[in-house]
């Protein structure tokens, strides 16, 4: 259970957070038009020379108001193709090609900027290069601001499995600028909307319920709702990272939804879907099984489905992936020990748990019956 408390909605001044990892301690900020603000960078740069890594959709955008902030630095900057296709090993070199035909040294700080493929391929030739090197978040997207840029996973896909190939690696800091949230398209923000409802699963009740309250102003783009979600996101992951970094436990439960969400990725080929409306799907599916095992009361499934939808979200799977390709995929997951399957479920909202107790006739019927409608 989350120890966060009631909810109060912050208003939109800047907010700092911080994730609590002894040495390895970074500050999150989170606030309108911190992104062109040298104080918050300042600090947590290595040398004098910056790497911006980012995509051709991000790059137009923000690199100006970003590089403005940090004139006082040398800096180079490597524009990747935007997509979850490419969060791959082929992709992930040209950072390295960057680093290498400039000379950087291991006094380079690289600088993710964009949503969670460009933060999580940042970071992991942050982990490798030079055997590891120092990097900043500033992350652009919804799902970006309230997880993946915080908590060090890093990575890219493999064929046969969603982000199978990476390091934890921590960032200096995270630079959450709200204000870029104002060009992300409404499928994005619902695809990010779909983690933020995780928490409240997991292990945050008054925050699923305040969900519940707060949905329609968070897809209006509420800049309190939206700011409120950020920060109290970012509480409980820095929560959990704190007390797991490595997901030897409690970590593990950040996964509810994702290992039915990855093999809708990798099963219709990784961008078909997008990995927040797969977390979605996965979200109620978890739930369904919950309720199957008898765990879950039918109508906090309700609940589920009905937060789900109302995000603008889709809540069933696609019909065209059959459940042995279903069983095939879930078996590529990094939850997966001594070859048994272990899957995030639910004794109801706010209350999640890791369990390899899965009767594998209950899986197959929560798989069939989601394909069959
Ligand atoms: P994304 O990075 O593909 O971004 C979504 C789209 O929005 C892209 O087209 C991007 O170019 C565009 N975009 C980004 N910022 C924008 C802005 N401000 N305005 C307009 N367009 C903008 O996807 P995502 O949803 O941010 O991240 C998904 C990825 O994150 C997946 O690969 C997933 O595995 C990963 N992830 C990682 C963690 C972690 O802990 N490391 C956690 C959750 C998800
Ligand atoms: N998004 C899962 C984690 O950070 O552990």
């Amino acid at each position: 259970m989350s120890t966060l408390g009631p909810i109060s909605e912050a208003g939109t001044g800047r907010q700092q957070l911080d994730v609590d990892l002894g040495a390895r301690s970074y500050p999150i900020f989170i606030g309108d038009g911190l992104l062109s603000d040298p104080a918050c960078y300042r600090p947590y740069i290595a040398g004098e020379r910056l790497m911006i890594v980012s995509n051709e959709t991000v790059a137009p955008l923000y690199l100006d108001a970003l590089r403005s902030g940090l004139a006082a630095f040398e800096i180079d900057q490597v524009i990747l193709p935007d997509g979850e296709r490419f969060k791959d090993l082929a992709t992930l070199n040209r950072i390295f090609d960057a680093l290498l035909e400039r000379r950087c040294g291991r006094d380079v700080t690289i600088v993710a900027l964009g949503g969670g493929v460009v933060g999580d391929m940042a970071g992991f030739a942050a982990a490798c290069y030079q055997r590891g090197i120092a990097f900043i978040q500033v992350p652009t997207t919804l799902l970006a601001q309230v997880d993946s840029s915080v908590g060090g996973k890093t990575g890219v896909n493999h064929p046969a499995g969603k982000n199978m190939i990476g390091a934890f690696h921590q960032p200096r800091a995270v630079i959450a600028d709200t204000a870029t949230l104002a060009t992300l398209p409404d499928r994005e923000l619902a695809a990010g909307l779909a983690e933020v409802v995780k928490y409240g699963m997991i292990s945050d009740r008054p925050f699923f319920d305040w969900l519940e309250d707060r949905v329609a102003a968070l897809r209006a783009r509420d800049a309190t709702a939206l700011a409120t979600a950020i920060a109290r996101s970012c509480q409980n992951k820095a929560e959990i990272v704190a007390a797991d970094e490595r997901e030897s436990g409690q970590r593990a439960l950040l996964n509810l939804g994702h290992s039915f969400g990855h093999a809708i990725e990798a099963g219709t080929g990784y961008g078909t879907w997008l990995h927040g409306e797969a977390v979605g799907v996965g979200l109620v599916m978890a739930a369904q099984l919950s309720v199957r095992l008898g765990w879950l009361a039918a109508t906090d499934l309700d609940r589920i489905r009905n937060l789900v939808e109302r995000c603008g979200l889709p809540t069933e799977p696609p019909a065209d992936l059959p459940s042995e390709r279903w069983l095939e995929l879930m078996a590529v997951d990094k939850k997966v020990q001594r070859g048994r399957l272990r899957l995030v479920l639910l004794k109801g909202i706010g209350e999640a748990l890791l369990t390899a107790d899965i009767e594998p006739a209950l899986l197959q019927e929560t798989i069939d019956q989601a394909i069959r409608r």
